[in-house]
């Protein structure tokens, strides 16, 4: 199923360190995967006048079904080219069809969403880094401002504000609330102060400016009009085996990253503060988190028992728990949904809750004991989302 993309400006400047609070504070048998992805910010060398590689920093995942991007550009980039087929500096190789290679069939040069040069430049071609005026293409950039710039979904007038409904919506809320769905469904996010630096997990440094939000002058920081609201999501935005998985593991190969996004992350995975991350923590700071791994090596799924030999064979080593798990679907705007879980497997609300076991058996559970009237508020207070 596509995932809505209204409002996910103001999801794109929420703080790591904001989820992985939320991750620390969930019990340990319901607690998310947090996924944290390489985020391009800058072109790092030129060659030939177009951008060659590209400086990175790591950030939680909190985007698409397996919350494998970060930022809006790089997601706008991805589906640039896996939704629509045109390459861009960040995705500058067609996709194949089932294994064979199409560029017979195309004959428009790639990358096709070119990086566009600052006007007036001294030299007839780009050289250096600070010569481009879009470095990651014309249009993926505009199309990442224009999802930066949209309204979150709003609530349904009638149910939140008119006095036969309004109390129902309030009372099902409280249901939604009492059977433990605002775990995963975490209800509320307030966007730092207009001017806040985002933090990433990893990767900034001096040289390395932050991810740019669509401020005008100002890169990394929160820009104006996304700074201090209050968003209503009803997401973790983490990843939660809930029995629905599609056995995938998460490695972001679909998404390819760009060039040189390798070699970063590689030296992402030898920083102590990932390493710490990625283990097993201390019972008062106990999030792990997830980083995509190696990505030279061939894939091969990973358990426990087989994982040293493959690391000797040194083979890519990839993290067998999020073959099954899925990110908490943000349910803003659920009323709109006609078919819902990743697979659009349910087709009622009522279905799709009831899917839900392993993490979430003990919410599931809790809602089949729920009175006939109960379940009817929590599902007109869900109908108003
Ligand atoms: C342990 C975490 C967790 C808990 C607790 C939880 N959910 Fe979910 N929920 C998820 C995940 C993960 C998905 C996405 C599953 C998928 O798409 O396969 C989801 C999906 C949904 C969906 C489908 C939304 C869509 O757009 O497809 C609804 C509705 C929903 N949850 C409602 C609830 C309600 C109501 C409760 C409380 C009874 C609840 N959830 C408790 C994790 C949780």
């Amino acid at each position: 199923m596509s995932a809505n993309t209204l409002g996910n400006g103001f999801v794109e400047v929420i703080q790591d360190q904001t989820i992985i609070d939320i991750c620390n504070a969930q019990p340990r048998d319901m607690q998310g995967l947090p996924i944290i992805v390489p985020v391009a910010v800058a072109v790092e060398t030129v060659a030939d006048g177009e951008p060659d590689e590209f400086k990175f920093v790591l950030r939680i995942g909190r985007f698409g079904w397996k919350a494998q991007e970060a930022s809006l550009l790089n997601f706008s980039a991805n589906a640039y080219l896996n939704e629509m087929g045109i390459t861009s500096p960040l995705q500058p190789n067609e996709n194949k069809s089932s294994g064979r290679d199409v560029s017979q069939f195309d004959e428009v040069a790639d990358p096709e969403d070119e990086a566009q040069p600052k006007p007036n430049l001294s030299t007839s071609k780009p050289t250096k880094p600070d010569d481009f005026l879009h470095p990651f293409g014309e249009d993926v950039e505009a199309f990442a401002r224009f999802m930066r710039s949209t309204k979150v979904p709003p609530r349904d007038f009638a149910l939140t504000e008119l006095d036969i409904f309004k109390d129902i919506a309030k009372a099902g809320e409280e249901i939604f609330s009492d059977i433990k769905c605002p775990v995963c469904h975490t209800p509320q996010y307030i966007t730092p102060p207009a001017g806040t630096a985002i933090i990433p997990i990893w990767g900034r440094n001096n040289s390395t400016p932050g991810i740019d939000f669509g401020s005008d002058d100002k890169k990394g920081v929160v820009p104006e009009v996304l700074g201090n609201k209050i968003l209503r999501p009803f997401s973790d935005f983490m990843l939660h085996d809930i029995g629905t998985g599609d056995g995938i593991v998460q490695t972001q190969d679909a998404q390819r990253p760009a060039r040189n996004a390798q070699k970063f992350l590689q030296q992402a995975q030898q920083a102590p503060e990932i390493q710490r991350l990625q283990q097993a923590p201390a019972e008062a700071d106990r999030c792990v988190v997830h980083m995509v791994q190696d990505l030279s090596a061939q894939p091969t799924s990973t358990t426990a028992e087989n994982l040293e030999g493959i690391k000797a064979s040194g083979a890519r080593v990839l993290d067998g728990r999020t073959a099954n798990m899925i990110r908490t679907a943000p349910l803003w705007g659920l009323r709109v949904r006609p078919q819902l879980l990743h697979d659009g497997s349910a087709l009622t609300t009522e279905e799709a809750i009831l899917r839900h076991s392993v993490q979430a058996k003990d919410a599931k559970e809790a809602f089949e004991r729920l009175s006939r009237e109960d379940k009817q508020r929590l599902l007109i207070f869900l109908k108003s989302l």
